[in-house]
């Protein structure tokens, strides 16, 4: 992707005169409105200056589900506080900063939008390199903030909209190895929470039950078990999950926490098989045996734990970012645009809003002479 030319040093901040890149990142791709500082220093470790996240929650929590035209509208009311907070926060202004990154896909588009053209007009008007950063490399990158972790490694991406492993090559270089052939696991989740009338959004709901349930009272069934390739299906489960729940109804306060207790152990069940199935492919590359789960699901303790012993059965580093950073936020977004500001990669003012971005379209992207 064509970038403009910077006459200055990136690796030294205008004004703050301290080594390392200060980027501001900007996260509007569903319904988080966020925004954070990020300082990359030039041994390639981060540190978080500030990270303002705004969530959505009271406005969607009437509809059961994030409506995209409150989401737009709630962005564009937050994120230039958010902005000012952000910079406040870490004591800089916007002529201190190295580089602005915004979510550009993907997502809703009306709150792309909102976020890739503030990004624009602060590196227009402050002369910064732009970075048009894919969300998915935002979550992919995150744990590389808190660990000294880069690719290559195994990633498993959950999240609300996604479910995939992805063979993360080198840094930017992406393949994905699966994915799921129907919903994603933090849309389960949700949809799990709004059929039990948990509230919105559902993970953490149906994660805080399922501890005092009983995990073994309703068998539910693990979706793709034994299949070689390294794919995820859920709609059967949350189709069980509805089923049982409709013939116990009304549901007492056991039962709530039973099903929540025996869907995520089912859910459980179902990512270490699928683990399995994508060491297997993993493998085959040869590169180094280290595994990396990012996104919102990537909060939930039990999940962790389950991962974390596959990994240590099957001799794979485990790393994850604190639950803190699994789920959107504008940090994330820095640290990519960071990433790959220190790597000369910076994107036109032309760059465009993009709903659909695979992580494979980005790097075919990189491969594609400018
Ligand atoms: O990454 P994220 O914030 O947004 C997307 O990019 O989709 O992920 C949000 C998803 C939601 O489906 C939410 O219910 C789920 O992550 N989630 C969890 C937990 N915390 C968030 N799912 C299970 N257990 C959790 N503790
Ligand atoms: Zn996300």
């Amino acid at each position: 992707m064509q970038g403009r030319a910077f006459g200055k040093d990136i690796f030294m901040s205008m004004e703050q005169k301290k080594p390392g890149l200060a980027v501001l990142g900007i996260e509007t791709s569903c319904d988080e409105t966020a925004a954070a500082i990020v300082r990359r220093e030039p041994d390639g470790s981060g540190t978080i200056l500030s990270n303002v996240v705004r969530t959505q929650f009271k406005e969607h929590a009437p509809y059961g589900g994030v409506v995209p035209e409150i989401a737009a509208r709630a962005h564009v009311q937050m994120l230039d506080s958010l902005v000012r907070a952000a910079l406040e926060q870490a004591h800089l202004n916007f002529r201190s900063l190295s580089g602005v990154a915004a979510t550009a896909g993907p997502g809703l588009i009306g709150g792309l939008l909102v976020g890739l053209v503030t990004a624009k007009a602060i590196a227009l008007v402050h002369d910064l390199p732009l970075m048009a950063v894919n969300h998915l490399e935002g979550h992919a990158l995150t744990v590389g903030l808190t660990e000294a972790v880069d690719p290559p490694y195994l990633l498993l991406l959950v999240s609300g909209g996604h479910s995939q492993f992805v063979q993360a090559n080198a840094p930017f270089h992406y393949k994905k190895l699966g994915g799921t052939i129907d919903d994603a696991l933090g849309e389960a989740f949700d949809k799990v929470a709004k059929m039990l009338d948990l509230g919105f959004p559902g993970g953490p709901a149906v994660e805080r039950f399922a501890k005092d349930g009983n995990p073994r009272r309703f068998a539910f069934p693990r979706p793709l078990l034994g299949r070689e390739s390294p794919d995820f299906s859920f709609s059967g489960l949350k189709t069980a999950v509805r089923q049982t729940a409709m013939s116990l109804a009304p549901l007492g306060r056991k039962d709530v926490r039973d099903l929540c207790a025996s869907f995520q152990a089912a859910a459980a069940d179902t990512v270490r098989d699928r683990l399995k199935a994508a060491f297997r492919l993993y493998d085959a590359s040869g590169l180094p045996k280290r595994f990396v789960v990012a996104g919102g699901v990537a909060a939930n303790a039990a999940l962790r734990t389950a991962m974390q012993q596959e990994c240590e059965a099957a001799g794979y580093s485990f790393h994850a970012p604190p639950p803190g950073l699994c789920g959107d936020n504008g940090a994330m977004i820095a640290w990519a645009g960071a990433q790959r500001l220190a790597a000369g990669l910076t994107d036109s003012l032309e760059a465009p809003a993009r709903a659909r971005w695979p992580l494979e379209e980005l790097t075919a992207d990189m491969l594609t002479p400018a």
